[in-house]
């Protein structure tokens, strides 16, 4: 392991409190972790539809005030871990969910469609001049559609002047993913010309709607995946290849496991050991 990703602690539903003050109690910790072991540590996330916390919440209708809150956020936090971090999701998950455009959210509806995106890449470039700048979504693989506007929203950020530096694409995916998918996804992430990171990878058992009949065919579809997913990456040149991470290392770790007890998404089982897929995975990577 050389790169982590915090699940959790770096995004504003940690970071911010009720009265809009920050707490960086557990990301320090992280980023103290990193530092004496040598790893570096990726910042997840600045800007999610999915998170709107009532002090920003609480300034909609004030588009002046919402911008210098999310201006200040956004430098605050990538200030504290200029040096450190190695890269920043500036945006999750901008692309509406069935990918006919870009997703609504209280960012894109106070500070506008484009702009509330653009603001955030330039401020988190004012706060670290030379951290790779990401833009990360989900479901690339599974839905073409998705993929062609999440690319025309990199273009479009770029044309706007935007430091997007990365793409992201977190393949969440299930063990029935067609056959190239993930190949085609990391393939076409990479034709933009810039860093692609596969970041927040897991083969769902349990999300699989395909017609396994059993729990090994369901096994033998995570691995083929996994094997697939490396030999992409890793087919990619040196200078598309930003990093690959998993989205966690034990099954029993996995935020899938909330949804069902029997999913066992990941790389390594309860107990430490490596899976079949652990060793596909490794494969693919060499190849
Ligand atoms: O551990 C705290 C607990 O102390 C506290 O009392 C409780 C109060 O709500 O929160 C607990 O933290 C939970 C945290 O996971 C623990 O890791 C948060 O509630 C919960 O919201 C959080 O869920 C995370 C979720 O994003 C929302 O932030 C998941 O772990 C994380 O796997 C998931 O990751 C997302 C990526 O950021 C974006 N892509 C999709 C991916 C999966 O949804």
């Amino acid at each position: 392991v050389s790169q982590v990703t915090a699940e959790w602690e770096m995004k504003m539903e940690y970071l911010v409190r009720e009265d809009g003050s920050l707490r960086f109690d557990a990301p320090d910790q992280i980023a103290a972790f990193c530092r004496d072991h040598g790893l570096r540590l990726f910042g997840h996330t600045l800007v999610w539809y999915a998170q709107a916390p009532p002090a920003f919440a609480r300034l909609a209708g004030n588009r002046p005030a919402m911008t210098e809150r999310l201006r200040a956020y956004v430098q605050a936090v990538v200030g504290r871990y200029r040096g450190l971090a190695c890269g920043w999701d500036v945006v999750n998950e901008a692309v509406a969910e069935d990918g006919s455009g870009w997703r609504d959210s209280l960012w894109s509806r106070e500070l506008g469609r484009l702009e509330h995106m653009t603001l955030a890449f330039h401020a988190a470039r004012e706060a670290d001049p030379t951290a790779p700048l990401f833009l990360n979504d989900y479901n690339l693989e599974s839905l073409p559609r998705k993929r062609v506007v999440f690319l025309k929203l990199a273009e479009t950020l770029l044309r706007a002047g935007a430091p997007l530096t990365g793409l992201g694409t977190q393949t969440h995916v299930a063990a029935d993913l067609p056959a190239g998918a993930v190949r085609d996804a990391i393939r076409d992430l990479a034709s933009l010309g810039l860093p692609v990171h596969v970041s927040e990878m897991d083969v769902s058992l349990t999300r699989a709607r395909g017609l396994f009949k059993d729990r090994q065919a369901l096994l033998e579809g995570q691995k083929r995946v996994y094997g697939e997913a490396a030999e992409a990456f890793s087919g990619l040149p040196s200078d598309r290849r930003f990093a690959f991470t998993h989205w966690g290392l034990r099954d029993g770790d996995s935020w899938l496991r909330r949804e069902n007890a029997a999913d066992a998404p990941l790389l390594f089982d309860d107990r430490g050991r490596p899976k079949p897929a652990a060793a596909a995975w490794e494969g693919g990577l060499r190849s």
